[in-house]
């Protein structure tokens, strides 16, 4: 069940999305949720985290020239991982209700960003290809400062070399955007940087391949 706080925060969400395909929530999620997570990450070894590739499955490649993180998966395994699978659950609901967005399954992960790593401008989804609808990110950095850089940068969906905002990796903000508008962009930080990055997914599937839930 939904509480009234979470209901509000969920009902901007909506409207940004409406308004301009993207929201961005600062303390949006419960603090023992955040402090959660953040007990989790603390808690994982070098080992938990491999390098990120870029690209599906064949055409998996390990691009580090476009992007130096290194991330763990989430699973219901864990329960502070599972905490945040059920937050995004109720995201989704809401999100399906109010807009009917027909989102069908989450994937996430957490995402280690070591001083000067970054991700270079990109699209999470290539319209038309009706996988990743909305990306989510979620920021884990207690006393984030403007000093140690890392910025998202978000970008125009019709001037592409245009940018529409910069947001500080701050503990507890809460980015959501449409994943076939938005190029973005994680800009190098000075201390390490955590979030966790999410995509929400239509079901694809087909009567040759079913699509199962995350
Ligand atoms: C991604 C991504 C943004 C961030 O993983 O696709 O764009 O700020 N992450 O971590
Ligand atoms: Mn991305």
């Amino acid at each position: 069940m939904l509480n009234e706080a979470q209901e509000q925060v969920f009902e901007s969400i909506a409207s940004d999305l409406i308004q301009q395909g993207y929201s961005i929530q600062h303390s949006a999620l419960p603090l023992s949720l955040c402090s959660g997570l953040l007990y989790r990450i603390s808690s994982m070894n070098e080992q938990d985290f491999h390098r990120a590739g870029t690209g599906r499955q064949q055409d998996h490649q390990l691009n580090t020239f476009v992007r130096r993180d290194r991330i763990h998966w989430l699973s219901s395994e864990n329960t502070y991982e599972q905490a945040w699978l059920d937050y995004a659950g109720e995201l989704q609901r809401y999100l399906n209700r109010r807009l009917f967005l027909g989102l069908f399954s989450y994937e996430c992960h957490f995402a280690q960003y070591r001083p000067g790593d970054f991700y270079k401008k990109h699209m999470d989804a290539f319209q038309g290809q009706a996988n990743r609808i909305l990306t989510t990110v979620l920021y884990l950095n207690p006393d984030w400062e403007t000093q140690h850089k890392g910025e998202l940068v978000i970008y125009d969906p019709q001037q592409q070399e245009q940018e529409l905002l910069r947001v500080m990796p701050r503990f507890g903000t809460l980015v959501t955007f449409l994943s076939e508008e938005f190029p973005h962009e994680v800009l190098p930080a000075e201390r390490e940087r955590y979030s966790i990055a999410g995509w929400f997914r239509l079901n694809s599937s087909n009567s040759l391949q079913p699509d199962p839930p995350a």
